[in-house]
């Protein structure tokens, strides 16, 4: 168990039973420590007697739960009426007109899931009575809420998102979205692959936890060792969200489950059935939806934005890129030296090398454009748009991308070449960032210097795209 994980428990235990009113922060540690309070009020405190309780709790009881999962109401178990009133606060969806977004928890690596759809998907997951299937599985956890008006909301650009800020990263309070909410935010997509990916793992009875907070304990607070990081990480932590998704859950059956679901919601409200032009409408909405789901969230790696790291503003106006760039280079940071394996210490070498080169080399930001952690996750450095500072000369044709660590005779995880090599490079190509034919370049070929390190380079030159075409050299 993350030890890091354990403090925090303990802090909040003494926090909890000395100030039993007093709100927790919004932090996936302070969410497992109210789990095991309900755990400890219940004989054998069950899972599924658990996450019915949290459910009463919570007031995730409408029809539509109550047809898949059972009456939550006068027959489970209620806790006390404090812990209660933190956990409804907790689960409870909505978002303010601040663009708050509320029923949401920060996980220890960095990624902000909602409650509401993982519960489900737990609860769903510790009911299925055969293994490889969970009835109403994708209708709880990502097509629940999708019963609303497809067609007003469909005008908006996006239909999905957007991700979101903490107004604290130890301390989490607020979480601010940073754009109008869509369909789903960012979140409750979280929650929601968090809920599919468990709720499947959980349909082979024969692997089931005994306790819902051990279960989340290993899932969110997972510490990555030293030496193998997330190569010799369990297949089943929250790090590999996107990609036991994509493993598990196939685009067409989930575009169907959405549909049903929809329908399904109808019938248990009951409303009349849609009619054959509405559920044309819907089944259109539905596709185009799924590209975006798929392009953002499933091809995509999963990126920590500046706000997360703590990064400083960029200092004047920057330059935007004009897309699609030509070129992908890779470098290493040399300095920080060593892999960095969670989200507080990457996020400590992000911070560090921006004040580096915002305040020693006297540039507007942190050069690179993102920068890969050995912790499961990339980091946003100037990002998509912005013009970075990284490759002398080649600025403006292409994006720079490092890996944290000295890779002169050893190399970074599987895992994070993975994410740049397969990942950042389809996302990018995908999303109309990258020629389908960029080529992928060593800092080194094309300016004096041993980055990105003797081993990585070697590396790299096996990769798709690898190349040694020159471009005549630009000014910036
Ligand atoms: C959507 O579902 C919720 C319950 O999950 C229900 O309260 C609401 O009325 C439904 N909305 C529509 C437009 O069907
Ligand atoms: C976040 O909260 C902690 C604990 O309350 C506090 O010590 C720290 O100063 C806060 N950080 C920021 C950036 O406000
Ligand atoms: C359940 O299914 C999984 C994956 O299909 C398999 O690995 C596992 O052995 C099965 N468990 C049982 C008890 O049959
Ligand atoms: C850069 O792009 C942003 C939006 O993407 C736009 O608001 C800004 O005006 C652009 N800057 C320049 C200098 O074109
Ligand atoms: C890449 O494709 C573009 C057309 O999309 C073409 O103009 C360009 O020459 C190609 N570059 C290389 C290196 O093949
Ligand atoms: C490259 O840099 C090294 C040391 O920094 C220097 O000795 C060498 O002359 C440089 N090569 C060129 C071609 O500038």
């Amino acid at each position: 168990m993350d030890r890091s994980c354990w403090r925090q428990i303990l802090v909040l235990l003494l926090f909890v039973s000395t100030y039993a009113e007093a709100s927790f922060s919004r932090h996936m540690e302070d969410f497992i420590t109210a789990v095991k309070q309900v755990e400890d009020g219940i004989p054998g405190s069950e899972p599924v007697s658990v996450l019915k309780s949290l459910r009463r709790a919570a007031g995730l009881n409408d029809a539509f739960i109550q047809h898949f999962l059972g009456d939550a109401g006068s027959g489970v178990p209620e806790v006390n009426p404090d812990l209660s009133a933190s956990i409804s606060r907790a689960v409870r969806h909505r978002v303010t007109e601040d663009a708050a977004e509320e029923g949401v928890v920060l996980t220890p690596d960095g990624t902000t899931v909602a409650l509401t759809p993982l519960l489900l998907g737990l609860e769903a997951g510790f009911m299925s009575t055969s293994n490889g299937s969970v009835r109403g599985l994708v209708q709880l956890t990502l097509a629940k809420d999708l019963n609303l008006s497809f067609r007003i909301r469909s005008r908006q650009k996006q239909l999905l998102g957007p991700d979101g800020c903490w107004d604290n990263i130890t301390s989490p309070e607020v979480f601010t979205l940073r754009d109008r909410p869509a369909l789903l935010t960012t979140a409750q997509i979280n929650g929601g692959m968090d809920g599919v990916v468990l709720g499947m793992a959980l349909s082979d009875r024969f692997r089931r936890p005994v306790k819902l907070s051990d279960l989340l304990t290993e899932y969110y607070c997972h510490l990555l060792e030293t030496g193998g990081g997330m190569d010799v990480a369990p297949r089943l932590v929250g790090r590999r969200r996107r990609e036991n998704f994509r493993e598990l859950v196939e685009v067409s059956a989930l575009s169907r489950q959405v549909v049903r679901a929809v329908e399904q919601q109808r019938r248990v409200l009951g409303r009349s059935k849609m009619e054959v032009r509405e559920k044309k409408q819907l089944q259109a909405a539905v596709r185009e939806g799924m590209r975006e789901f798929v392009q953002k969230y499933i091809v995509c790696p999963p990126i920590i934005p500046r706000c997360m790291w703590g990064a400083r503003p960029y200092r004047g106006t920057p330059t935007n890129l004009s897309l699609p760039l030509s070129f992908m280079f890779i470098h290493h940071t040399s300095t920080p030296g060593r892999p960095c394996l969670t989200f507080q210490k990457c996020s400590e070498d992000m911070r560090s090398m921006q004040r580096f080169h915002q305040d020693d080399r006297g540039w507007d930001d942190i050069g690179y454009s993102f920068v890969a952690g050995s912790d499961g996750f990339l980091y946003e450095g100037r990002g998509w748009t912005w013009q970075g500072a990284h490759t002398l000369g080649h600025n403006s044709v292409g994006y720079g991308v490092s890996f944290i660590g000295d890779y002169t005779s050893s190399l970074p995880s599987q895992h994070s070449m993975g994410l740049v090599r397969n990942q950042l490079a389809s996302c990018a190509v995908d999303g109309g960032r990258l020629k389908a034919n960029f080529t992928l370049q060593g800092h080194r070929q094309v300016v004096n210097t041993s980055c990105p390190g003797d081993a990585l380079y070697e590396e790299i030159r096996g990769w798709e795209h690898f190349g040694v075409r020159t471009q005549e050299r630009h000014t910036t």
